[in-house]
């Protein structure tokens, strides 16, 4: 647990148990070197000597006459500065820090509180230990800002982690019913009323599964609003493959195949927090993909809330057949323009990698407008193409789809599926790499990323 103070006092006279340098190219800052001087010399003979070289993420822990010293490279990013700093101070006993500013103190502080983060909720152990950091030069309203950010990305963050026995489609519900109290408008669908809506597709991946789906219907509306946006985001809270069943390896990470649903309730969460002054729109079918003597078969062909029917050719393609649903009653609902987000294909990893997801627009203006958000926040992402030509993968001899192409271009088709089922600007990111982190990275730990939340917010911010 940590929390950031605005602090003021020149660096030299602190009283804290320990001051945060920042060492770029090879150099202290001004501060720094001025403290050094007090010091004679003492700090750059240790970093030199020690044979560090400044590159980013090197650290060395000073006791000196002055007081207790960390020396952190920071060359690179603020954010994955401060998100290693955090990490590394949670190796040791200090409750309290000084840090020294960076250019970007904004991103310094997203990054602190980002690489703070833990999921520790089913370990037997002593919780964590409080950390205060104090941050010169940066304003106690960024800081705040920063807070709610982090918020919702912790909020998305914990949705992915949880296991799936607890995080169940209806478990999924009562975490959006919880956004109620910031003044988010929430509204639960149940298997009935799915069914009396006609989502043919969405009821099809659920209904082998013995707890039943949700469908979820966020809105916050404040006053004065100046923009809507409409949010999509897939909520497999499980996804064994179905009858296509997954081998074990690849199906350990399922858990997190709501990830996209999860990035649009921490979106939610740091919109309300934040007061954001647009309208947010939120949809998400939730369900698990099981197998029973009641799950859906290969060959089955599902009526779809749009009236379009799909032949059902892999029964591990379920995203795209609940998305296709929700995106359907998004524009129903009037939506004007949609970002969905979705661990669609695990071809978009292939293709892309684990840190970069895959972005498809049916509109250019509106794929270049997240583009440029997911850039400022910090988020990798890479346009693909949504191409025409392949659209006949998805031909069906019995329906007017079916719900897989061929093994080659597995994210697109899984794409041009979406776009399928929408008229309006469509922008679908396909976050399969980044949603869970296999090992620990420099804004967090291994697992959820809540890889999406803060582009939403630059969008939105944006409107
Ligand atoms: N949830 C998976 C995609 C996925 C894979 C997410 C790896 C995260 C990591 C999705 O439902 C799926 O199974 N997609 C299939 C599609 C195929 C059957 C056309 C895939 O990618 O193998
Ligand atoms: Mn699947
Ligand atoms: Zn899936």
């Amino acid at each position: 647990m940590i929390t950031l103070h605005a602090a003021e006092a020149p660096l030299w006279q602190a009283q804290v148990p320990l001051k945060v340098l920042w060492v770029r190219q090879g150099k202290l800052s001004p501060q720094g070197e001025a403290l050094d001087i007090r010091l004679e010399g003492l700090l750059r003979r240790a970093w030199e000597g020690a044979g560090l070289k400044g590159e980013s993420g090197e650290s060395l822990l000073l006791a000196t006459p002055e007081g207790h010293f960390l020396l952190v490279a920071a060359d690179g990013y603020a954010r994955q500065a401060g998100g290693r700093l955090a990490q590394l101070l949670g190796r040791y006993a200090f409750l309290e820090a000084l840090v020294e500013p960076l250019e970007d103190g904004y991103a310094l502080a997203e990054g602190l509180w980002l690489g703070a983060y833990r999921f520790l909720r089913y370990k037997g152990q002593p919780g964590e230990r409080p950390l205060a950091l104090h941050l010169l030069g940066v304003e106690e309203g960024v800081l705040e800002r920063a807070r709610k950010v982090a918020e919702g990305v912790y909020f998305a963050r914990d949705l992915v982690n949880e296991p799936p026995n607890v995080l169940t489609p209806e478990a999924l519900a009562e975490a959006a019913l919880a956004l109620r109290p910031l003044g988010v408008e929430v509204e639960v669908l149940d298997e009935e009323a799915i069914a009396a809506l006609g989502m043919g597709a969405f009821l099809a991946v659920a209904q082998g599964s013995a707890n039943p789906p949700r469908f979820i219907q966020l809105r916050y509306r404040p006053e004065g609003a100046r923009g809507r946006l409409d949010l999509v985001g897939k909520g497999l809270t499980f996804d064994s493959g179905g009858y296509s069943l997954k081998p074990t390896e690849g199906m350990a990470a399922m858990k997190g195949d709501m990830a996209g649903a999860a990035a649009v309730l921490g979106a939610f969460k740091a919109a309300a927090l934040l007061g954001l002054p647009v309208e947010l729109w939120g949809y998400i079918a939730a369900c698990e993909n099981l197998i029973s003597g009641r799950a859906y078969r290969v060959g089955d062909v599902l009526k779809t809330l749009s009236g379009k029917t799909v032949e059902v050719m892999n029964t591990d393609a379920e995203g795209r057949l609940t998305l296709a649903d929700a995106l359907a009653y998004a524009e129903r609902q009037g939506a004007e323009r949609i970002l969905e987000l979705s661990t669609l294909t695990g071809a978009a990893v292939v293709a892309l990698g684990e840190e970069v997801a895959a972005l498809f627009a049916t509109e250019a203006a509106w794929g270049e407008r997240v583009r440029q958000a997911a850039q400022r926040a910090g988020e990798k992402v890479w346009p693909m193409p949504l191409e025409a030509a392949y659209r006949e993968k998805l031909k069906s001899p019995v329906a007017d789809l079916k719900n897989v192409g061929d093994r080659s271009g597995g994210a697109i088709t899984a794409a041009l599926f979406l776009a399928e089922f929408v008229r309006v600007p469509l922008v679908h990111l396909d976050i399969a790499g980044p949603a869970f982190a296999k090992k620990a990275h420099a804004l967090g730990p291994e697992g959820g990323t809540g890889f999406g939340v803060r582009t939403i917010l630059e969008v939105a911010q944006d409107l």
